[in-house]
C-alpha cells in the first residue's frame, strides 16, 4: 500500500520520548463522517491517541521485526474518534527495539539514532469525500513526561513534566518545535498479521513487607512480564523507584541474573495524585523493590502505609495476545502446575517475537528455543500468524547472511558481530533448524499449507546449506555447534559441554530437517524436491548408523542420542528394542533425573514412549529431585527455567552468567503431556483425523486435554476406576478419530462420545515395543495405521 505521509522526526536527535501532534480542523460541507481509518507505524515504539483518548489498546508498536526490511504497520478504525469538526492527534514515541540497548554487549541504536513517526488519518464523508492527514513538516514537537526509556533499562517520568493538554484541540504549542520530515522509504512498511502487544491481565500485590535491609519489597506472586502501575501521591519532586527481579535471595532482589539490565523505573511525583505506567519498557519479574515511597518506613505507621502501598501498586502482564486454544489439567496438581507455567513462559517470551528470555539484557528472538518449543506453543495459542511472520524475518535475515539462518532473529548479530565463543558463523543444528521445524510444526498443528509455501524457500536453503558442511563421511561434525545445550552435566560457565557429542546431535537433526524437506516437498508437490531431500535424508541416515552406532552403543552414549536416534527414525526397527533399552538404563542409571539439554529434552519421553519404557517416562517426568522438570515446581516456580537448577537446593542462585527463570525451552514436554498423558494428538495436519491415544500411567488418575482445531473443538477427558477408564471424547464436526487404549482400537467420527474401557495393567505400566515412528512427523503422533 502507498504512502502519502512522511516519516517526521524531531530535529533534536537525541530527544527522550518526544511527543508529536497535529490539530485538524475537518472540511465542511460533506455530511457526517462515515469511515475514519489511522494508519500508524515508527522507527521506536509509539502510542497515539484523538483527544486524549488511546486509538487501541496496542503497546510497544510497531514491535520489533527485522527494521532494514520490514516495519510492521497498524490500522486502527477511529470513525467515532473524529465526529467533531476539530480534534488533536497525538503520538508518543520511545526507544524500543529501534534506538534502545540489545543484546548484553552494550549496543544501542542499531537501527538509527532519529526516533520517527510515520501515520496517516483517511477519514471519508458521507457524500464520498475523502479527506487525509497525514505527518508532515506541519506537524509540532516537543518533549513530555518521560526523561528516558530503554527496554532492559526502564523508564524514568517526571510528572512535573507533563504537558496537560498536549494531545487535545486548543492547546498552545506555539512553542513547539517543528518536525523534520526524514527522507522516506516506506516501501519496508508492511501491514500487521500479528496480534498486538496488549494489557494481558492485571495483579495486585500478594504481600508487601520489608527485606532484611528495610527495603519495601512486593510480592506479585507469578514471574511476569510487563510491569507495575504505581498510583501515589506525595511532595512535588520526591522519588519513587521501583527496581524488579524474578526471585530473592536472602530475602533481597536477586538482580544478578539480569546482568546489565537495570530494570528500574524512577518517578518524580508532580505533588497531585500520579498515575505512572511505564509503557515503553518491560521487565520480567514477580518482585519489585519500592524506594522512596511517601511515609515509609514509618516506624508505627507501616501498617497504614503498606495499605496505602498495596492498593497504590499493580502489575501489568503484557504480551502478544495470542488466542489461548489449548489446556491440560490432570489428577496431580504438580504436574497441572508445570503445564500452568509453561504457558506462562510461553506468554512471558512471546512480546511481539519469540524470545528466550524477558528479564535481562537478552530478550533475543533465540531461533534454537522456538524450535524446540514450536509444537507446544501452537497447541497452547493460537501461535499461526505470530510465528509465521517471525519466519518472514528468519528468511530475510537468511538471505542476508547468504543462506545461513542465523543464531537470532532479528539478527543482532550482523550488526554487532558474532561473540567469540559462537564462531565460526554458520548454520547449526537445532537453531538453524528452526528454519524447516518451526514451519513443520505450524503445518501439524493447523494444517494450512500456506505457511509451508511460503516458508519453503527458507526451509530449502536452509537443508542445502547443511548438506554443503557434510564431512566427506557424510555426517555433519564440524564447525560450531550448540548441541545439546544445557545438559545438566554442563558446568555453569560451558553451557556447550552435554554429554552427548555434538556431531551425532548435529546429524540426526540434519536428517529429521531433510525427512521434514521431503515431506514438505510432497506436501507442495514438487516432485524434484521430494527426490533431492529423500536422497539427503537416506544418505545422512546411513552415515549416520555407519559413523556413529555400532555394538548396540550410539557414540557418545547419552540419553539424548538414543532419544534423538528413536523419535527422528535413525534405526530400523529391529534395532529400536536395544536402543530403548540402553536409554531406559541410562535414564535409570541417572536416577530417573534429567540428563538432556535443549536437543535431547524434547525427545527424551517420546523416545521411552514408543519403546515400551512408558514407566520410566513417568518416572523421570515426574521425578522431584534436581534436576527434573518437577523440581522448580517444588520450590515454587512459576515458570520454566532457564536452567535446571536455576536455582539451588539452598535457595542460591545459580552462579552460571546465564540464569534466567523464565525460558520455555524445557517445557517443550507439554507437547509430551498433550498427546500422552491427554490423547490428544494431530494424527493429520490440523487434526482433520486425531489420535486419541491416553498412556495411562504413572498414578495419574484422571487427565482432561481439550484444543480448539481449525474445525472445531477437541477434548479428550478419562478418568480411571479400578481396571477401567471411562472415556470422554469430543471430535470435532469433519474430522474423525482414531482411539487406542491398550488392545483396544476404535473409530471415532465426529461429535461426543462416551465410553468406558478395560485399562490392562500392561498399559498402565511398560506397554510392548511399537513400530518406528514416521520421522518427519516428529513430535506428533507416530502414522496411524
Ligand atoms: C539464550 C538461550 C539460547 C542460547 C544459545 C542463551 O543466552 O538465553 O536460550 O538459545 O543462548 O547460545
Amino acid at each position: 500500500m502507498s504512502w502519502t505521509a512522511r516519516f517526521i522526526s524531531s530535529r533534536d536527535e537525541g530527544t527522550a520520548a518526544p511527543l508529536f501532534r497535529r490539530e485538524v480542523v475537518l472540511p465542511t460541507g460533506h455530511g457526517e463522517v462515515v469511515s475514519a481509518v489511522l494508519r500508524l507505524a515508527a522507527h521506536g515504539v509509539c502510542e497515539a491517541s484523538i483527544d486524549g483518548r488511546p486509538v487501541s489498546d496496542e503497546l510497544l508498536a510497531p514491535g520489533w521485526t527485522s527494521y532494514e526490511w520490514r516495519t510492521r504497520y497498524s490500522e486502527h478504525d477511529v470513525t467515532e474518534r473524529v465526529r467533531g469538526e476539530r480534534f488533536a492527534i497525538g503520538i508518543r514515541v520511545g526507544n524500543g527495539w529501534y534506538r534502545g540497548r540489545l543484546g548484553w554487549e552494550g549496543a544501542r541504536a542499531l537501527y538509527g539514532s532519529r526516533l520517527a513517526v510515520i501515520a496517516e488519518l483517511r477519514i471519508r464523508f458521507a457524500d464520498g469525500h475523502h479527506h487525509l492527514v497525514a505527518t508532515d513538516s506541519e506537524w509540532r514537537t516537543s518533549t513530555g513526561e518521560t526523561i528516558a526509556d530503554d527496554l532492559y533499562d526502564g523508564q524514568r517520568i517526571d510528572a512535573r513534566r507533563a504537558r496537560p493538554g498536549w494531545d487535545r484541540p486548543g492547546f498552545d504549542d506555539s512553542e513547539w518545535a517543528h518536525v523534520e520530515e526524514l527522507p522516506s522509504d516506506t516501501s519496508e512498511l508492511v501491514a500487521s498479521t500479528v496480534p498486538p502487544v496488549r494489557r494481558l491481565r492485571e495483579i495486585a500485590p500478594a504481600s508487601i513487607a520489608p527485606s532484611p535491609s528495610g527495603r519495601m519489597i512486593a510480592d506479585f506472586g507469578e514471574d511476569i512480564v510487563g510491569w507495575v502501575r504505581v498510583t501515589v501521591s506525595g511532595a512535588a519532586g520526591s522519588r519513587i523507584t521501583v527496581r524488579h527481579a524474578e526471585v530473592l535471595e536472602e530475602g533481597e532482589l536477586a538482580i544478578r541474573p539480569l546482568r546489565s539490565a537495570r530494570a528500574t523505573d524512577e518517578y518524580t511525583l508532580s505533588g497531585g495524585i500520579d498515575v505512572f505506567e511505564p509503557t515503553f519498557t518491560f521487565h520480567g519479574f514477580r518482585y519489585a523493590e519500592i524506594e522512596g515511597w511517601p511515609g515509609w518506613p514509618a516506624g508505627s505507621a507501616s501498617d497504614r502505609v503498606a495499605a496505602d502501598v498495596a492498593t497504590g501498586l499493580t502489575a501489568v502482564v503484557v504480551g502478544s495476545d495470542l488466542p489461548r486454544i489449548g489446556r491440560f489439567s490432570c489428577s496431580d496438581p504438580e504436574l497441572t502446575r508445570l503445564h500452568e507455567n509453561v504457558v506462562r513462559s510461553a506468554q512471558g517470551n512471546f512480546l511481539s517475537l519469540p524470545t528466550d528470555c524477558p528479564q535481562r539484557d537478552e530478550r533475543l528472538g533465540w531461533t534454537g528455543d522456538i524450535a524446540v518449543f514450536a509444537p507446544t506453543a501452537a497447541f497452547l495459542f493460537d501461535a499461526q500468524a505470530f510465528l509465521a511472520d517471525w519466519l518472514r524475518d528468519l528468511a530475510l535475515e537468511q538471505q542476508a547472511n547468504g543462506g545461513v539462518v542465523p543464531y537470532v532473529v532479528p539478527d543482532l548479530f550482523r550488526h554487532t558481530g558474532i561473540p567469540p565463543a559462537l564462531e565460526p558463523f554458520d548454520a547449526t543444528a537445532v537453531w538453524g533448524d528452526a528454519a524447516a521445524w518451526v514451519p513443520w510444526a505450524l503445518w501439524q498443528a493447523y494444517g494450512d499449507p500456506a505457511v509451508l509455501r511460503e516458508a519453503y524457500p527458507s526451509m530449502a536453503a536452509h537443508a542445502r546449506r547443511v548438506r554443503s558442511l557434510l564431512s566427506a563421511d557424510g555426517v555433519w561434525d564440524a564447525g560450531f555447534q550448540f548441541g545439546d545445550w544445557l545438559d545438566p552435566t554442563a558446568p555453569p560457565d560451558d553451557p556447550m559441554a552435554a554429554a552427548a557429542d555434538p556431531g551425532v546431535v548435529a546429524t540426526a537433526s540434519a536428517y529429521r530437517t531433510a525427512r521434514i524437506l521431503s515431506e514438505t516437498a510432497a506436501v507442495l508437490g514438487r516432485s524434484g524436491d521430494v527426490a533431492e531431500f529423500e536422497a539427503q535424508a537416506e544418505a545422512l541416515r546411513a552415515a549416520f548408523r555407519r559413523l556413529f552406532v555400532s555394538d548396540r552403543t550410539i557414540t557418545s552414549d547419552c540419553a539424548t542420542v538414543y532419544s534423538l536416534a528413536i523419535v527422528f527414525g535413525l534405526l530400523d526397527d529391529d534395532q529400536l528394542g536395544w536402543a530403548g533399552d540402553r536409554l531406559a538404563e541410562s535414564v535409570a542409571a541417572s536416577g530417573h533425573r534429567i540428563s538432556t539439554g535443549f536437543a535431547g529434552t524434547p525427545f527424551v519421553l517420546d523416545a521411552l514412549t514408543l519403546t515400551g519404557h512408558l514407566d520410566d517416562a513417568y518416572r523421570l517426568l515426574l521425578q522431584r529431585e534436581c534436576p527434573s522438570w518437577l523440581y522448580p515446581v517444588t520450590l515454587g516456580a512459576t515458570t520454566i527455567w532457564e536452567r535446571w537448577d536455576s536455582m539451588l537446593p539452598n535457595g542460591a542462585v545459580n552462579p552460571g552468567e546465564m540464569t534466567s527463570f523464565n525460558h520455555y525451552a524445557f517445557g517443550a514436554v507439554a507437547d509430551w503431556m498433550h498427546r500422552s498423558i491427554g490423547g490428544l494428538a494431530p494424527a493429520e495436519p490440523g487434526y482433520r483425523r486425531i489420535l486419541v491415544e491416553p498412556r495411562v500411567g504413572g498414578g495419574i488418575s484422571w487427565a482432561e486435554t481439550s484444543l480448539e482445531t481449525p474445525l472445531g473443538r477437541a477434548s479428550v477427558r478419562w478418568e480411571l476406576e479400578g481396571e477401567r477408564a471411562h472415556l470422554a471424547v469430543v471430535v470435532p464436526p469433519g474430522s474423525t478419530a482414531l482411539l487406542r487404549v491398550g488392545d483396544l482400537e476404535r473409530e471415532l467420527a465426529g461429535g461426543s462420545h462416551e465410553l468406558t474401557v478395560p485399562v490392562s495393567p500392561s498399559v498402565s505400566a511398560a506397554a510392548a515395543p511399537v513400530p518406528a515412528p514416521n520421522p518427519a512427523s516428529l513430535n506428533s503422533p507416530r502414522p496411524v495405521a
